[in-house]
């Protein structure tokens, strides 16, 4: 390498999904390794809508690993970060590339230095789990660089030392993480439960709601939790493995009854096991509270779930495309948007669910009549305001290589952002 011109720039971009679990991961037995009490399975929400884009660049020029995200340069010395990198350039191979003059052998990786740009497609203060897709896509495009062979259940113990959820964005579909039982870690990873295709007809809506007072973030919540309060040990050794195997034969079978009441209760515990906690956390707010009560009816149909995580954005589940539109129609009536608000910027995501349910605007929206189930409880309750936006989505695929250089984040001449 070194009689090499300083000059090359050597480049991938990669496109992670973010996820959301129907069996909550909450608390840690090991808090550097990032090794949880319970297995946890989740959805993988459509990249489409929500995902993480990362380029990671490597030079001899480069002075030292650097990185944005989502265009502000942040530092890379916590610990999860040094951990994710550490174990990445440890199993970095050989790399070259005659044609461009590029030639790295394993060993080069521990003294180059990379550049990492990150954006998310979802604004990152709508309290979305972002970390999540966040380093699980900090990982699989390192590793793609750096010629690691590893398979992505591998790679998702890597991510998982990032941050816990982020093992799971490895894969698509439906995605179990497998606690372990190793102190190292090692048996600590995802597995892919069923591909996106298994259960297509599902819908996901989440509802971001507006005012949102500072929460206790998931990291120190669960340590809380963990420490003082005296249900989480019952969830995690009695209530949580049945439900993962209850869950599980569910997902297979495309149950939506089993699948939804498993989801509902096992987020109710969660926020259970929060306010058992001591000083007990919130993260539910009102506006959570009365979504609840809202899908309440639908979800005794079976025709909906909820699951709310550390925040109080809902996130709903719909049976098929009908529940969706049937559903968003009344989310519409009873969460009204602001006035100054249209409608493209209320509904985004997949908007064809709007145009299913007949709303084309605003007015659209004022003249939804009332819900057969309140006709006679007039007048209806409105929460004009309380959201700020919903999002439509579906189950997704994993990561991908974004092969087309003009998707890269960083300049490919000065390796800073574009
Ligand atoms: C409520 O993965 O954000 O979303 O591992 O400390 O980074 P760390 O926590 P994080 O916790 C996620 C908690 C949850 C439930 C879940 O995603 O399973």
């Amino acid at each position: 390498m070194a009689e090499q011109s300083k000059k090359w720039i050597l480049m991938v971009t990669a496109q992670t999904p973010t996820n959301i679990a129907v069996i909550k991961y909450w608390g840690k037995r090991d808090e550097n390794l990032i090794l949880a009490i319970n297995d946890s399975i989740s959805v993988t929400l459509d990249p489409a809508h929500l995902c993480t884009t990362t380029t990671v660049a490597v030079s001899p020029s480069f002075q030292q690993d650097r990185m944005w995200l989502n265009k502000k340069e942040i530092s890379l010395d916590g610990a999860r970060y040094q951990n994710c990198l550490r174990e990445i350039r440890a199993r970095a191979n050989d790399y070259e590339d005659e044609k461009k003059g590029i030639k790295i052998s394993k060993n080069d990786w521990q003294n180059l230095h990379v550049h990492i740009d990150s954006y998310n497609n979802f604004p990152t203060a709508a309290g979305l789990a972002s970390s999540a897709a966040g380093f699980a896509c900090l990982v699989f495009s390192l590793a793609k660089l750096m010629n690691v062979q590893e398979d992505n259940g591998r790679l998702s113990a890597i991510a998982r030392q990032g941050s816990g959820s982020a093992c799971r964005s490895l894969f698509g579909g439906f995605v179990k993480w497998v606690m372990g039982k190793e102190e190292d870690g090692s048996d600590s990873i995802a597995v892919p439960l069923v591909d996106e295709k298994h259960w297509d007809e599902l819908v996901i809506i989440i509802a971001v709601v507006s005012s949102r007072q500072k929460e206790t973030s998931s990291t120190s919540g669960m340590r809380e939790t963990v420490v003082t309060s005296a249900l989480i040990e019952h969830r995690a050794k009695e209530v949580v493995p049945k439900r993962i195997i209850q869950m599980e034969e569910a997902i297979k079978n495309r149950d939506f009854p089993t699948f939804a009441q498993l989801t509902c209760s096992d987020s109710n515990q969660f926020h259970a096991v929060c306010m058992d906690t001591s000083p007990p956390i919130f993260y539910m707010n009102d506006t959570s509270h009365r979504q609840v009560v809202l899908t309440s009816g639908w979800i005794l149909s079976c025709v909906v779930a909820y699951t709310f995580d550390a925040g109080p954005n809902a996130v709903l589940i719909a049976r098929n495309r009908k529940a969706a539109t049937l559903m968003l129609q009344r989310l519409l009536f009873h969460f009204p948007p602001n006035s100054d608000t249209d409608l493209d910027s209320y509904v985004i995501g997949d908007k064809s669910i709007l145009k299913d349910a007949g709303i084309q605007d605003l007015n659209d929206v004022e003249a939804l009549p009332p819900p057969p189930e309140i006709k006679d409880k007039v007048p209806a309750q409105k929460c004009k305001g309380e959201i700020s936006y919903f999002i439509c989505t579906r189950p997704g695929r994993g990561p991908v290589l974004l092969p087309d250089e003009s998707q890269a984040l960083l300049c490919l001449e000065t390796g800073l952002p574009k």
